[in-house]
């Protein structure tokens, strides 16, 4: 069945998509595009849209709005490229969601725990819009699942460098994406995974290590599941990522995107009784340039301090170097025959070193530890939240420093990460 769009004035298109179809749009830069469900019954990502309301996209936004039994779209604004397309894979998501949902009623009946699904695949397939759309029908549904992130690069719970989870309790705001009250985020301090592999096992193992206590205070969480966004780094140390997660986590479903042989390498690697199963991705699914990837990094950190569309006011303060203890994680690398005997270079990676204040950690970002002391584990502490260091006093002995709180900080332990913000507002 053809879809038709008819032009109602200058400005603004009328879609009617017939059903199982998408209307899919990209909103020019420096643009703003309102839709609004004017008839039928549509959704964006799993998230019902309400008739008549108007929602907002931003510059860059790339959207797609599906319709199971079909549906009218009004669309205001200027869009890079607009067009309904029959041929998704919506079908085979939902299948999926019904496949996790059935795992789930059986978690019930049995008093066993919810499948733990993994996402995979090479980046730009759809890897985090499939999470977003399987947590969303399973909210839909009355269930409680955890989404666990560890993209370290594009990654939704908290700053880029960060793995986290939450618990899901309502579907993802079509503009905003999910509420993010109270995550649980564990600082990496860095956007790639390959900068320190040994620390980003360390804390996807931690995070599962919280995720079952959590599971073990919380039925409802258990019999749900979680489902476990991944970077799209799939070959060499990325591979050995995606295998050490899986296995950190109890992976019961991996789902491989787009890449056959990244499906055939998990079914050889990954023991019997995972089900690994390969899909398609989208063919609405964009690539973005990697200067847009680092545009959408710069974005979320502004959000974190800035709130979403600047509703909030981050605030600004001198902090005394005495107030706070300063440390990274990884020692340099130093030769083998340098090293005491039984300590390999790989407990480096690990390690936590003190450091001194310096004009050089300007503009980088500092994760504030939830850890007491230095006895308590820093290194895999969580993070309570994260301030920017805007300006390095030396004679003052003081930094300025950007923070979505006022002070005083929770905590005096602040760990540095690679990730750097400047605050062009
Ligand atoms: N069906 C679709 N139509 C249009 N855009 C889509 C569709 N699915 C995903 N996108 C967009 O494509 C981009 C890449 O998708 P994403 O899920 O982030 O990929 P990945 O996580 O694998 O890198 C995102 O901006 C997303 O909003
Ligand atoms: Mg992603």
């Amino acid at each position: 069945m053809a879809e038709t769009a008819m032009k109602s004035d200058e400005n603004s298109t009328e879609y009617q998509l017939a059903r199982d179809s998408e209307l899919r749009f990209e909103v020019e830069n420096n643009e703003e595009v309102e839709v609004q469900l004017k008839d039928g019954m549509a959704e964006i990502f799993g998230t019902e849209l309400t008739k008549n309301n108007t929602y907002k996209f931003t510059s860059g936004a790339k959207i797609a709005i599906f319709t199971w039994h079909g549906c009218t779209i009004r669309m205001t604004g200027q869009t890079e490229v607009a067009y309904v397309s029959k041929d998704t894979p919506m079908v085979t998501y939902l299948n999926s969601h019904a496949a996790l949902e059935q795992m789930r009623q059986q978690a019930e009946r049995e008093e066993s725990r919810g499948p733990r699904v993994m996402i995979v695949g090479p980046t730009d397939v759809g890897k985090s819009t499939l999470c977003r759309l399987l947590l969303n029908y399973a909210v839909r549904v009355g269930r409680r699942p955890t989404f666990v992130d560890l993209d370290v690069g594009q990654g939704v719970i908290s700053i880029p460098g960060t793995v986290g989870a939450l618990l899901v309790e309502r579907p993802a705001d079509v503009e905003e994406g999910f509420s993010l009250q109270a995550p649980l985020v564990c600082h990496f301090g860095s956007t790639s995974p390959g900068a320190n592999i040994k620390l980003y096992n360390l804390l996807v193992s931690k995070l599962a290590e919280i995720f079952n206590k959590r599971c073990k205070a919380n039925r409802r969480a258990e019999v749900s599941g979680c489902i476990i966004n991944t970077c799209g780094w799939v070959k060499g140390g990325g591979y050995q990522c995606i295998t050490h997660a899986a296995q950190a986590f109890e992976a019961d479903v991996i789902i491989v995107l787009d890449q056959e042989r990244l499906y055939n390498e998990l079914g050889r690697d990954i023991p019997k009784f995972v089900k690994v199963v390969l899909q398609p991705k989208s063919g609405g699914v964009v690539e973005r340039p990697q200067a847009f990837r680092r545009h959408c990094r710069d974005e979320k950190i502004r959000e974190y301090f800035y709130g979403f569309r600047n509703c909030f006011y981050p605030h600004s303060f001198d902090l005394k170097f005495a107030d706070v203890e300063l440390y990274k994680i990884g020692a340099p690398e130093v030769p083998n025959s340098c090293l005491p005997l039984g300590i390999t270079p790989e407990d480096n990676q690990t390690k936590l070193v003190p450091m001194n204040p310096s004009k050089e950690l300007l503009h980088h970002i500092m994760a504030i530890s939830s850890a007491n002391s230095e006895e308590d584990d820093i290194v895999t502490s969580t993070a309570l939240g994260f301030i920017v260091i805007t300006n390095v006093d030396m004679d003052k002995k003081s930094f300025t420093v950007l923070s979505p709180a006022p002070r005083p900080l929770p905590s005096r332990i602040l760990v540095l990460s690679d990730v750097r913000f400047m605050d062009l507002k």
